[in-house]
């Protein structure tokens, strides 16, 4: 099968190549799945420029295929798997299974059947592989953590990438008041997703103004801490959620690390967003899909022999929502 395999850690043009490698035989417990979709999300980016740095101990280099996000229909089922049949359309994520060798970004890949669910009619294998990681990690910072409803003044920082673009629109569905932060050029585009307001960050600063936030969803970490805090109303929760756009040992980690000690000492209310998969989660976010409360933002659709320059564009930190991957037709 073709598939996108990794030399080394570095620029994702210089280290990626696209080959042809063995196709992988679904496990015990596995679904075999032919990839429609797939999407280029932060694990890996990271995965393949190796920063933070301490992540390399963890994420091997050479003969690697990175992605997460599967899209696609049922191929082969492995041993003891049911309530899947062949050529089921599903969709779901391989990430939780470590930076695992058998990657998306392929022609197939195999995963457990724990962590796929039946495509509802109506979604595209598109918006499907653009809602998985984007859309879990919003719906855990927006209903989990923020508990975003009514009334609620929701500010989002880094409002214009795909998990920002899908955490506007789900806390304008469930009725909160939504800030959007993002660059000049993304302006129209978070206000045509329902924003309130918007605040240009290459001409003011949220943390610096007087307005107040019972949440603040923190996709960019460009602002230490300390200053963030200001910006929340009394009882306000601080979402760190970035890994950072640095380079350095631990990158955005460290900072994450400073928010929630911060939080303790100054008595802040800082809660980490856990976009962890789970069935009924990615069912959710399908559902919002479909019935058409949010619209996956889709920067540009890469074929499969182009997934060095869609993995480029991730790294760039510039992509206008999801940057998605197909194979084939
Ligand atoms: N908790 C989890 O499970 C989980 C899962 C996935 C991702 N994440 C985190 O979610 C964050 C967002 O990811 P993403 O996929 O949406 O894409 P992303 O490429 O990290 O974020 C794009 C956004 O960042 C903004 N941005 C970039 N540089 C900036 C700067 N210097 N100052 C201000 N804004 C800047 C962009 O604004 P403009 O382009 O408009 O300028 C755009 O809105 C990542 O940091 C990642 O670590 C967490």
């Amino acid at each position: 099968m073709r598939a996108v395999v990794q030399d080394r850690f570095g620029p994702p043009e210089q280290v990626l190549r696209v080959t042809d490698i063995d196709r992988p035989e679904p496990g015990p417990g596995e679904v075999l799945v032919r990839l429609r979709a797939t999407s280029v999300n932060t694990p890996d980016w990271i995965a393949v420029a190796g920063v933070p740095y301490a992540l390399r101990l963890a994420a091997r280099a050479k003969g690697a295929v990175r992605g997460t996000d599967v899209a696609g229909t049922v191929a082969a089922l492995g041993e003891g798997v049911t309530g899947f049949g062949v050529g089921d359309a599903v969709f779901g994520t391989k990430w939780g299974s470590g930076f695992a060798t058998a990657g998306t970004f392929a022609e197939y890949t195999t995963t457990g059947a724990d962590r796929l669910v039946r495509m509802p009619a109506g979604l595209s294998f598109t918006d499907a592989a653009a809602s998985v990681m984007s859309g879990l990690t919003a719906r855990a910072a927006v209903v989990d953590a923020a508990a975003a409803g009514p009334g609620t003044r929701l500010l989002v920082n880094g409002a214009s990438g795909g998990v920002g673009t899908f955490a506007v629109q789900i806390a304008k569905h469930r009725g909160a008041h939504v800030t959007a932060v993002c660059g000049p050029g993304n302006l129209d585009l978070v206000r045509g997703l329902g924003a309130d307001a918007v605040v240009d960050y290459t001409a003011a600063d949220f943390t610096a103004g007087a307005d107040r936030y019972d949440a603040i969803l923190d996709n960019v970490l460009n602002h230490p801490p300390r200053r963030a805090f200001r910006a929340l109303a009394p009882g306000g929760v601080y979402l760190p959620n970035s890994i950072g756009n640095s380079v350095g040992l631990l990158a955005g980690l460290a900072t994450m690390a400073g928010a929630n000690l911060r939080g303790v000492l100054t008595r802040t209310r800082v809660a980490s967003v856990d976009g962890g998969f789970t069935p009924e989660r990615l069912a959710e976010v399908g559902d919002l899909v479909t019935s058409g409360a949010v619209t996956p933002v889709v920067d540009r659709v890469y074929p499969l022999e182009e997934t060095p320059a869609a993995v480029a564009r991730m790294y760039s930190h510039r992509a206008r929502g999801n940057v998605v991957i197909t194979m084939g037709d």
